[in-house]
Protein backbone atom coordinates (compact mmCIF):
# COMPACT_ATOMS: atom_id res chain seq x y z
CA UNK A 1 0.00 0.00 0.00
CA UNK A 2 1.21 3.39 -0.62
CA UNK A 3 0.32 7.15 1.17
CA UNK A 4 0.37 10.81 -0.29
CA UNK A 5 3.20 12.61 0.88
CA UNK A 6 5.13 15.95 0.70
CA UNK A 7 8.63 15.40 0.05
CA UNK A 8 11.53 17.82 -1.22
CA UNK A 9 15.15 17.26 -2.52
CA UNK A 10 16.82 19.16 0.17
CA UNK A 11 18.73 22.19 -0.88
CA UNK A 12 17.23 21.79 -4.24
CA UNK A 13 14.63 24.49 -4.54
CA UNK A 14 11.44 23.78 -6.91
CA UNK A 15 11.78 20.23 -5.66
CA UNK A 16 8.32 19.55 -3.40
CA UNK A 17 6.27 17.74 -4.67
CA UNK A 18 3.06 15.67 -3.24
CA UNK A 19 3.80 11.86 -4.41
CA UNK A 20 3.22 8.00 -3.57
CA UNK A 21 5.71 6.58 -0.77
CA UNK A 22 5.35 3.31 0.57
CA UNK A 23 3.65 2.92 4.14
CA UNK A 24 5.60 3.42 6.55
CA UNK A 25 8.25 0.88 7.68
CA UNK A 26 7.80 -0.58 10.82
CA UNK A 27 11.63 0.87 11.62
CA UNK A 28 10.21 3.98 12.32
CA UNK A 29 8.27 2.99 15.24
CA UNK A 30 5.73 0.63 16.62
CA UNK A 31 2.49 2.88 16.43
CA UNK A 32 1.00 3.71 13.03
CA UNK A 33 -1.27 6.67 13.39
CA UNK A 34 -3.53 8.46 10.33
CA UNK A 35 -2.80 11.66 9.98
CA UNK A 36 -4.43 14.50 11.64
CA UNK A 37 -2.77 17.74 10.55
CA UNK A 38 0.55 18.75 10.20
CA UNK A 39 1.84 22.51 10.90
CA UNK A 40 3.96 24.33 8.84
CA UNK A 41 6.96 27.24 10.13
CA UNK A 42 9.55 29.24 8.73
CA UNK A 43 11.75 26.08 9.15
CA UNK A 44 9.36 24.24 6.70
CA UNK A 45 9.32 27.35 4.19
CA UNK A 46 13.67 27.49 4.34
CA UNK A 47 13.40 23.29 2.94
CA UNK A 48 10.83 24.06 0.46
CA UNK A 49 13.20 26.98 -0.98
CA UNK A 50 16.29 24.75 -1.16
CA UNK A 51 18.10 26.87 1.79
CA UNK A 52 18.01 24.17 4.70
CA UNK A 53 17.20 20.17 5.05
CA UNK A 54 18.84 16.96 4.88
CA UNK A 55 17.46 13.78 3.51
CA UNK A 56 17.67 10.49 5.59
CA UNK A 57 20.88 8.38 4.94
CA UNK A 58 20.93 6.80 1.61
CA UNK A 59 18.16 8.84 0.20
CA UNK A 60 17.66 11.47 -1.77
CA UNK A 61 13.92 12.51 -0.74
CA UNK A 62 12.91 13.61 2.41
CA UNK A 63 9.57 13.87 3.59
CA UNK A 64 8.60 16.99 5.54
CA UNK A 65 6.28 18.15 8.67
CA UNK A 66 7.34 18.33 12.17
CA UNK A 67 4.68 20.17 13.67
CA UNK A 68 2.68 16.99 14.05
CA UNK A 69 -1.01 15.26 15.09
CA UNK A 70 -1.76 11.97 14.64
CA UNK A 71 -4.67 9.52 15.76
CA UNK A 72 -3.29 6.08 16.78
CA UNK A 73 -4.28 3.14 14.14
CA UNK A 74 -2.56 0.86 15.29
CA UNK A 75 -0.25 0.39 18.70
CA UNK A 76 1.40 -2.47 20.53
CA UNK A 77 -0.55 -3.21 23.77
CA UNK A 78 2.65 -2.28 25.97
CA UNK A 79 2.89 0.84 23.86
CA UNK A 80 1.09 2.95 26.37
CA UNK A 81 -1.51 3.96 23.62
CA UNK A 82 -4.44 2.52 22.24
CA UNK A 83 -6.29 2.78 18.42
CA UNK A 84 -8.22 6.26 18.71
CA UNK A 85 -5.59 8.29 20.50
CA UNK A 86 -4.72 11.27 19.58
CA UNK A 87 -0.56 11.93 19.97
CA UNK A 88 1.94 14.55 18.55
CA UNK A 89 5.28 12.70 17.54
CA UNK A 90 8.56 14.27 19.03
CA UNK A 91 10.86 16.06 16.41
CA UNK A 92 14.63 15.07 17.56
CA UNK A 93 16.10 11.92 17.87
CA UNK A 94 19.83 11.31 20.40
CA UNK A 95 22.81 11.58 18.24
CA UNK A 96 24.64 8.34 17.76
CA UNK A 97 27.41 8.47 20.02
CA UNK A 98 25.02 10.00 22.23
CA UNK A 99 27.04 12.73 23.76
CA UNK A 100 26.25 14.09 27.43
CA UNK A 101 23.04 15.46 26.99
CA UNK A 102 21.77 13.22 24.46
CA UNK A 103 22.05 10.25 26.81
CA UNK A 104 20.19 11.93 29.69
CA UNK A 105 16.96 12.54 27.32
CA UNK A 106 18.18 16.18 26.83
CA UNK A 107 18.51 15.60 22.83
CA UNK A 108 17.16 19.31 22.44
CA UNK A 109 20.62 20.21 24.13
CA UNK A 110 22.43 18.04 21.68
CA UNK A 111 26.21 18.90 21.79
CA UNK A 112 28.04 17.01 19.04
CA UNK A 113 25.08 18.44 16.46
CA UNK A 114 24.78 15.14 15.46
CA UNK A 115 20.98 14.60 16.39
CA UNK A 116 18.46 14.27 13.72
CA UNK A 117 14.62 15.66 13.14
CA UNK A 118 11.68 14.11 12.40
CA UNK A 119 11.30 16.30 8.51
CA UNK A 120 14.13 18.29 8.67
CA UNK A 121 17.40 16.81 9.52
CA UNK A 122 18.03 13.32 8.52
CA UNK A 123 14.90 11.55 8.87
CA UNK A 124 11.31 11.54 6.99
CA UNK A 125 8.81 13.72 8.49
CA UNK A 126 4.69 13.65 9.07
CA UNK A 127 3.50 15.22 6.55
CA UNK A 128 2.06 11.94 4.87
CA UNK A 129 -1.52 10.14 5.15
CA UNK A 130 0.22 8.02 7.70
CA UNK A 131 3.25 8.26 9.75
CA UNK A 132 4.68 6.02 12.28
CA UNK A 133 6.25 6.87 15.66
CA UNK A 134 8.38 5.02 18.42
CA UNK A 135 5.82 5.46 22.13
CA UNK A 136 9.26 7.00 23.77
CA UNK A 137 8.71 9.59 21.49
CA UNK A 138 5.09 10.21 21.40
CA UNK A 139 3.24 12.41 23.51
CA UNK A 140 -0.57 11.94 24.02
CA UNK A 141 -2.49 14.59 23.30
CA UNK A 142 -5.83 16.08 25.35
CA UNK A 143 -8.77 14.75 23.49
CA UNK A 144 -10.17 17.96 23.98
CA UNK A 145 -7.74 20.09 21.92
CA UNK A 146 -9.11 17.67 19.09
CA UNK A 147 -7.19 19.17 16.16
CA UNK A 148 -5.63 22.22 18.21
CA UNK A 149 -3.25 19.54 19.84
CA UNK A 150 -1.22 20.05 16.47
CA UNK A 151 0.31 23.32 18.23
CA UNK A 152 2.35 21.20 20.81
CA UNK A 153 5.45 21.37 18.93
CA UNK A 154 5.69 25.07 18.20
CA UNK A 155 4.34 25.57 21.89
CA UNK A 156 7.10 23.27 23.34
CA UNK A 157 9.84 25.00 21.90
CA UNK A 158 8.85 28.27 23.71
CA UNK A 159 7.88 26.11 27.09
CA UNK A 160 11.22 25.01 26.98
CA UNK A 161 12.92 28.62 26.59
CA UNK A 162 10.35 29.67 29.78
CA UNK A 163 11.71 26.99 31.40
CA UNK A 164 15.26 27.97 30.95
CA UNK A 165 14.80 31.38 31.52
CA UNK A 166 13.04 30.47 35.25
CA UNK A 167 15.78 28.11 35.70
CA UNK A 168 18.83 30.31 34.70
CA UNK A 169 17.10 33.23 36.49
CA UNK A 170 17.00 31.79 39.42
CA UNK A 171 20.59 30.63 39.28
CA UNK A 172 21.77 34.01 39.67
CA UNK A 173 19.87 35.59 42.97
CA UNK A 174 15.90 36.62 43.35
CA UNK A 175 14.39 36.62 40.42
CA UNK A 176 10.43 37.25 40.79
CA UNK A 177 10.00 38.55 37.09
CA UNK A 178 7.38 40.75 36.23
CA UNK A 179 7.63 42.43 33.06
CA UNK A 180 8.68 40.47 29.51
CA UNK A 181 8.89 41.66 26.45
CA UNK A 182 8.21 39.31 23.81
CA UNK A 183 9.59 40.12 20.03
CA UNK A 184 7.48 38.84 17.23
CA UNK A 185 3.29 37.98 17.23
CA UNK A 186 3.99 35.50 14.88
CA UNK A 187 2.65 31.81 16.44
CA UNK A 188 5.69 31.58 18.55
CA UNK A 189 5.36 34.50 19.84
CA UNK A 190 1.91 34.55 20.62
CA UNK A 191 2.37 31.15 22.21
CA UNK A 192 5.17 32.64 24.20
CA UNK A 193 3.26 35.81 25.31
CA UNK A 194 0.37 32.93 26.29
CA UNK A 195 3.02 31.21 28.66
CA UNK A 196 4.12 34.11 29.71
CA UNK A 197 0.71 35.45 30.98
CA UNK A 198 0.20 32.20 32.51
CA UNK A 199 3.31 32.92 34.85
CA UNK A 200 1.39 35.83 35.92
CA UNK A 201 3.71 38.28 34.18
CA UNK A 202 3.09 41.51 32.37
CA UNK A 203 3.50 40.23 28.74
CA UNK A 204 4.30 43.48 26.14
CA UNK A 205 4.29 41.76 22.90
CA UNK A 206 6.10 44.18 19.52
CA UNK A 207 5.51 43.24 16.17
CA UNK A 208 6.04 45.81 12.68
CA UNK A 209 2.07 45.02 11.68
CA UNK A 210 -0.54 47.64 13.11
CA UNK A 211 -3.41 45.54 11.59
CA UNK A 212 -4.55 41.60 10.46
CA UNK A 213 -5.04 39.63 13.45
CA UNK A 214 -1.85 39.97 15.53
CA UNK A 215 -2.26 42.87 17.40
CA UNK A 216 -6.05 41.37 18.48
CA UNK A 217 -4.68 38.08 19.32
CA UNK A 218 -1.89 39.59 21.74
CA UNK A 219 -4.26 41.71 23.39
CA UNK A 220 -7.43 38.96 23.52
CA UNK A 221 -4.58 37.23 25.56
CA UNK A 222 -4.40 39.90 28.27
CA UNK A 223 -0.96 41.18 26.61
CA UNK A 224 0.09 44.81 26.00
CA UNK A 225 0.58 45.20 21.93
CA UNK A 226 3.40 47.61 20.14
CA UNK A 227 3.06 47.99 17.03
CA UNK A 228 6.62 49.36 15.06
CA UNK A 229 9.76 49.88 16.46
CA UNK A 230 11.61 49.90 20.01
CA UNK A 231 11.94 53.64 20.13
CA UNK A 232 8.67 54.25 22.74
CA UNK A 233 9.04 51.08 24.65
CA UNK A 234 9.80 50.93 28.64
CA UNK A 235 13.33 50.08 28.69
CA UNK A 236 13.34 47.97 31.32
CA UNK A 237 11.75 44.06 31.14
CA UNK A 238 12.55 41.37 33.70
CA UNK A 239 12.62 38.80 30.52
CA UNK A 240 12.59 39.49 26.73
CA UNK A 241 11.58 36.71 24.63
CA UNK A 242 13.46 37.19 21.29
CA UNK A 243 10.78 35.40 17.94
CA UNK A 244 11.26 36.92 15.27
CA UNK A 245 14.89 35.37 14.16
CA UNK A 246 16.57 39.36 12.98
CA UNK A 247 19.60 39.86 14.07
CA UNK A 248 20.24 43.07 14.46
CA UNK A 249 16.59 42.88 16.46
CA UNK A 250 17.57 40.11 18.66
CA UNK A 251 20.70 42.62 19.63
CA UNK A 252 19.05 45.72 20.14
CA UNK A 253 16.43 43.70 22.60
CA UNK A 254 19.36 43.18 24.76
CA UNK A 255 19.37 46.93 25.49
CA UNK A 256 15.84 46.42 26.91
CA UNK A 257 16.75 43.88 29.65
CA UNK A 258 16.49 44.96 33.78
CA UNK A 259 19.26 44.32 35.68
CA UNK A 260 19.03 40.84 36.91
CA UNK A 261 17.10 40.05 33.92
CA UNK A 262 17.48 37.17 31.10
CA UNK A 263 17.10 37.71 27.72
CA UNK A 264 16.48 34.14 25.36
CA UNK A 265 16.92 34.23 21.59
CA UNK A 266 14.46 31.65 19.79
CA UNK A 267 15.22 32.72 16.48
CA UNK A 268 17.16 32.55 13.27
CA UNK A 269 17.85 34.00 9.93
CA UNK A 270 20.11 33.21 7.24
CA UNK A 271 19.65 36.90 5.90
CA UNK A 272 23.33 38.04 6.95
CA UNK A 273 22.25 41.55 8.08
CA UNK A 274 24.67 43.62 10.12
CA UNK A 275 23.56 45.93 12.92
CA UNK A 276 25.41 49.08 12.49
CA UNK A 277 22.81 50.94 14.52
CA UNK A 278 24.65 49.22 17.32
CA UNK A 279 26.88 50.82 20.22
CA UNK A 280 28.59 47.25 20.69
CA UNK A 281 30.21 49.04 23.86
CA UNK A 282 26.90 50.36 25.19
CA UNK A 283 25.68 46.71 24.67
CA UNK A 284 28.62 44.82 26.59
CA UNK A 285 28.45 47.41 29.37
CA UNK A 286 24.85 46.75 29.98
CA UNK A 287 25.11 42.98 29.90
CA UNK A 288 28.04 43.55 32.22
CA UNK A 289 27.06 45.76 34.77
CA UNK A 290 23.07 44.51 34.80
CA UNK A 291 24.90 40.84 35.32
CA UNK A 292 22.75 39.99 32.22
CA UNK A 293 21.78 36.32 31.15
CA UNK A 294 21.50 36.11 27.42
CA UNK A 295 21.00 32.73 25.91
CA UNK A 296 19.74 30.81 22.97
CA UNK A 297 17.32 28.21 22.76
CA UNK A 298 16.33 25.95 20.33
CA UNK A 299 13.98 22.65 20.27
CA UNK A 300 12.29 20.81 22.93
CA UNK A 301 12.52 17.55 25.32
CA UNK A 302 9.78 15.37 26.10
CA UNK A 303 8.70 17.05 29.50
CA UNK A 304 8.69 20.57 27.54
CA UNK A 305 5.93 18.87 25.08
CA UNK A 306 3.97 17.57 27.96
CA UNK A 307 4.50 21.69 29.68
CA UNK A 308 3.11 22.75 26.12
CA UNK A 309 -0.01 20.47 25.91
CA UNK A 310 -1.37 21.26 29.78
CA UNK A 311 -0.53 25.66 28.73
CA UNK A 312 -2.58 24.53 25.30
CA UNK A 313 -5.45 23.05 27.29
CA UNK A 314 -5.32 25.77 29.85
CA UNK A 315 -6.12 28.57 27.87
CA UNK A 316 -9.51 30.06 26.01
CA UNK A 317 -10.37 27.50 23.11
CA UNK A 318 -11.73 30.03 20.83
CA UNK A 319 -8.36 32.32 21.39
CA UNK A 320 -6.35 29.02 20.24
CA UNK A 321 -8.69 28.59 17.21
CA UNK A 322 -7.93 32.15 16.06
CA UNK A 323 -4.19 31.17 16.43
CA UNK A 324 -4.78 29.11 13.27
CA UNK A 325 -5.41 31.32 10.63
CA UNK A 326 -5.35 28.47 7.59
CA UNK A 327 -6.47 25.21 7.72
CA UNK A 328 -5.32 23.47 4.19
CA UNK A 329 -6.31 20.08 2.67
CA UNK A 330 -3.13 17.90 1.94
CA UNK A 331 -3.05 19.41 -2.07
CA UNK A 332 -3.13 22.50 -1.72
CA UNK A 333 0.01 22.05 0.48
CA UNK A 334 1.98 24.84 -1.96
CA UNK A 335 -0.59 27.44 -0.68
CA UNK A 336 -0.17 26.48 2.63
CA UNK A 337 3.46 27.22 2.43
CA UNK A 338 2.92 30.79 1.12
CA UNK A 339 2.98 33.45 3.28
CA UNK A 340 -0.14 35.72 2.81
CA UNK A 341 -1.12 38.90 4.73
CA UNK A 342 -3.09 37.94 7.92
CA UNK A 343 -1.40 34.23 8.20
CA UNK A 344 -0.25 33.89 11.51
CA UNK A 345 -0.27 30.08 11.80
CA UNK A 346 -0.80 27.52 9.25
CA UNK A 347 -1.83 24.22 9.24
CA UNK A 348 -2.09 21.33 7.03
CA UNK A 349 -5.33 19.54 7.48
CA UNK A 350 -5.80 15.51 6.50
CA UNK A 351 -9.14 14.14 5.23
CA UNK A 352 -10.99 12.42 8.12
C1 LIG B 1 11.61 23.19 15.02
C2 LIG B 1 12.60 22.68 16.03
C3 LIG B 1 13.92 22.41 15.36
C4 LIG B 1 14.41 23.67 14.64
C5 LIG B 1 15.76 23.53 13.96
C6 LIG B 1 12.19 24.37 14.28
O1 LIG B 1 11.30 24.79 13.29
O2 LIG B 1 10.41 23.55 15.65
O3 LIG B 1 12.11 21.51 16.63
O4 LIG B 1 14.87 21.99 16.31
O5 LIG B 1 13.43 24.06 13.71
O6 LIG B 1 15.80 22.56 12.96
ZN1 LIG C 1 23.84 14.71 21.30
Amino acid sequence: MTVRALSVRPLEAGSAELGEVPEPSSEEGSILCDTVAVGVDGTDEEIVKGSYGEAPPGRARLILGHESLGRVREAPPDSGFAPGDLLVGVVRRPDPVPCENCARGQWDLCRNGRYTERGIKGRDGFLAERFRIEPEFAVRADPALGRLAVLTEPASVVAKAWEHVDRLGSARGYFEPLKALVLGAGPLGLLGAMLGLQRGLDVHVLDLVETGPKPDLAGKLGATYHAGTFDDLDVAFDVVLECTGVGPLALHAIEHVAPGGVACLTGISRAGRTAPALDADALNERIVLGNLVVFGSVNAALRHYEQAQSALAAVDRSWLESLVTRWEPLDRWADALERRDGDVKTVIEFAA
